[in-house]
């Protein structure tokens, strides 16, 4: 089982076995009314849906909703490069939130990286968003650096996460061996 596999088991089913199974999907078109609404909820300075519609008209940006009974409840946007993938934009629906679903569509992201190809992904996340860096932390992502006056919006700073798929692999022979 992947490292993505064994957190979905762990964290994931076992929160939300109250509420129905989510589902993870590619987004489309008709998602965009729920997207935006929990964009608007979610942060101080939300994406418009020409944002968006920007952003997944590049040929190596990909975007995944986690819904529950038909509803989006949560959404992702991500870059692919050669060797890393690159959140650009991330939330669930804040009458959702704490039940393992952010946990469950990074656990996804993570069970696709491989430490032959795309072995990390990155992400900036404001230095006021704590609950964003304890939750990334929680899932092993680590703050590597300081980007200054990041964004265009604030004079805020952003701290460059990273996780690395080669040193939780390494992780794993040790735990089966004790
Ligand atoms: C960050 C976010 C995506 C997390 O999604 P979520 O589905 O609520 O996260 P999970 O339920 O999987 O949380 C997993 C763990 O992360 C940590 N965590 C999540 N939210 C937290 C919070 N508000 N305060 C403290 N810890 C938190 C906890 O350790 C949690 O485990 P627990 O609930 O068993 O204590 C969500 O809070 C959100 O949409 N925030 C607004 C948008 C945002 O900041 N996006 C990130 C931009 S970089």
């Amino acid at each position: 089982m992947s490292l993505g596999e064994n957190l979905v088991k762990t964290t994931y089913d076992h929160q939300l076995s109250s509420v129905d199974q989510v589902h993870i999907r590619w987004m489309i078109r008709r998602d965009m009314a729920e997207i935006l609404c929990i964009e608007e909820e979610s942060f101080e300075f939300p994406w418009a849906d020409t944002d968006f519609t920007r952003c997944l008209r590049q040929r190596n940006c990909i975007g995944v909703v986690a819904e529950i009974s038909g509803g989006v409840v949560g959404y992702m946007l991500y870059e692919l490069h050669r060797t890393k993938v690159h959140i650009l934009n991330f939330a669930v629906a804040r009458t959702h939130r704490r039940l393992g679903i952010g946990t469950a569509m990074l656990t996804k992201l993570i069970s696709k990286l491989s430490t032959q190809r795309r072995n990390r992904i990155v992400l900036e996340v404001r230095e006021t968003n704590l609950p964003a860096q304890v939750f990334f932390r929680s899932l092993g992502f680590l703050a590597t650096s300081v980007l200054r006056d990041f964004y265009q919006d604030t004079t805020e700073d952003a701290y460059l996460m990273h996780f690395l798929a080669e040193a939780n692999e390494e992780q794993t022979p040790r735990r089966l061996a004790g």
